[in-house]
């Protein structure tokens, strides 16, 4: 790799799986890891691994499916956290190790009440145990914005010599501005023994909304590995946003001369659509990049300008980052192949049951809706991928509403494999069909919100509902998509305790959450 070349290394499924209702079934991170490698980043952070069985589970999944990308575990300097990530790592083509330790007095003194040399034997140990399992080792000195300059030179020495590959130098609390940051990374640079032998990465929270400049600011300094997120999602503000980043880097070559990254820029937007269908967290309409307006030229002058010439008010195309314009793009005489490529271009490459399953809504929605828009596809793809190995599968519903009589809704579930069925009344329809789902699933779950948009304009267009739950602090949110509103509403709801099960069943009884 030349020395210009900046690696991008994604955590969208390890810190931005920290945000909020952002947490993800295996199944949902390996159509995202899929994604994320057609994209081309360098290196998949792909959980936490001792943080609980699931997460395990899902790197071990990542590790084992991937071929071009590095997959990555995480894990504290403790011997059981890299044991853990060695083991979920160790059937990736590429496996690597990221390994961490706060060295900030602040985090030293409250949170892990150690003296500085401990923290320099922890180093030394768990990056040379975690070289006797992978020869890839990333070592970060967390909090190292607010750490002391001189201290973080002997934590990175030590990390070189026993055999750290990588060194990290996080924004944890997203503090830092773009000159200190940059001036931090050329100090370290000239410091730290053996910097030459590794790659400097950086890794930006956005807290003062400045992750993507401190990011730049680190590779005119020297760093060659970002550390970013789909939609810069992430622990409070996010993380530094890998589109923002990456298109800053493409569209101002001028700025960074010879940098270069391996992200296939057209796989952008699909990649943050997949992950806002699959999380069901909306970006937000302003959002650079990939938001809903970051295209649109609403003011007449503008409209004028780039009709003329794109480049008036354009600095660079939506073609660019893969948002295909909102055409008919199927219809219901449309076959399998028609499908399958047009998936493709959308940027899903979904297989077996779970394309069995998209095609066949994709057939009955093209039956009850005239035109079917791209934005149609992607839901049902989200859809479809949700329900591999669920316990809850919604089977129908029938709803008897309106201004004359009160609300009663009838559902059928499959719970384990058996059928069952539960009539209820609500204050509202859904208020009655949730009641009847709570009592079928047992769920001790509490209902944080619903929300509901269409997907296309028009008044034939599928409903999308997101339905947020939480149990005992752990808060997911569920999606469904259908032409019945209704319908979507019971399905998001199955979704999302769904969701909640399989983070109970595959909790790891002593270990954290997050970090
Ligand atoms: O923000 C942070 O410090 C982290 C580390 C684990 C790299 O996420
Ligand atoms: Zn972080």
């Amino acid at each position: 790799m030349s020395d210009d070349r900046i690696r991008i290394f994604d955590t969208t499924l390890r810190d931005g799986e920290q945000s909020p209702g952002c947490s993800m079934n295996r199944q949902e991170k390996l159509s995202l890891a899929r994604q994320l490698e057609r994209l081309g980043v360098d290196v998949i952070e792909a959980g936490f691994p001792i943080a609980s069985d699931g997460d395990f589970d899902s790197v071990q999944a990542i590790a084992r499916e991937l071929d071009e990308t590095i997959v990555c575990g995480l894990a504290r300097t403790g011997k059981l956290d890299v044991e853990r990530a060695g083991r979920a790592v160790e059937v990736a083509k590429q496996p690597r190790i990221h390994t961490f330790i706060a060295t900030s007095d602040i985090h030293l003194e409250h949170k892990l009440r150690m003296t500085r040399d401990r923290v320099l034997e922890e180093v030394d140990r768990a990056v040379r145990q975690a070289r006797t399992m992978v020869d890839d080792v990333e070592f970060s000195a967390e909090d190292a914005t607010r750490s002391d300059r001189d201290f973080l030179v002997d934590v990175f020495r030590t990390a070189v010599e026993a055999g750290a590959t990588t060194l990290n130098v996080p924004d944890t609390v997203g503090y830092t501005t773009p000159k200190e940051y940059g001036e931090l990374i050329a100090f370290l640079r000239q410091n730290v023994e053996g910097a030459d032998d590794v790659v400097f990465s950086v890794h930006c929270h956005n807290d003062l909304g400045l992750a993507v400049a401190n990011s730049l600011s680190a590779i005119r300094a020297g760093a060659r590995q970002i550390e970013c997120t789909v939609n810069g999602i992430g622990e409070r503000a996010g993380n530094t946003s890998l589109e923002e980043v990456v298109m800053a880097l493409k569209t101002r070559a001028d700025q960074f001369p010879g940098i270069e990254t391996g992200i296939r820029t057209r796989e952008i937007y699909p990649s943050s659509r997949l992950l806002s269908s699959v999380t069901g967290v909306q970006v937000q309409p302003n959002k650079a990049i990939v938001g809903d307006n970051a295209f649109a030229h609403e003011a007449g002058i503008h409209q004028d300008g780039v009709l003329k010439a794109a480049i008036t008010y354009e600095i660079m195309t939506p073609e660019s980052i893969g948002r295909a314009s909102n055409e008919l793009v199927l219809g219901k005489h449309s076959g399998r192949h028609a499908f399958r490529d047009r998936l493709l271009e959308l940027g899903f490459a979904i297989e077996g049951e779970e394309f069995e399953r998209a095609f066949r809504r994709f057939k009955s929605l093209a039956d009850a809706k005239k035109v079917i828009f791209n934005e149609d596809l992607e839901a049902i793809v989200s859809d479809s991928i949700q329900a591999l190995d669920d316990r809850f599968v919604f089977g129908s519903l029938l709803l008897t509403c309106g201004s004359e009589t009160a609300p009663r809704a009838k559902v059928a579930l499959e719970v384990d494999g058996k059928a069952v069925e539960r009539e209820t009344s609500g204050v509202g329809p859904v208020d009655a069909i949730f009641r009847a789902i709570a009592e079928l699933t047992e769920t001790g779950s509490e209902l944080i919100q619903y929300r509901v948009h269409a997907v296309t304009a028009g008044l034939d267009a599928q409903g999308e509902v997101s339905v947020t739950i939480e149990e005992e602090g752990r808060r997911v949110i569920g999606n469904g998509v259908h032409e019945d509103v209704m319908v979507a509403s019971a399905k998001a709801y199955v979704h999302a305790l769904n969701k909640l099960e399989w983070h109970k069943q595959r909790r790891h009884v002593d270990a954290p959450r997050g970090i």
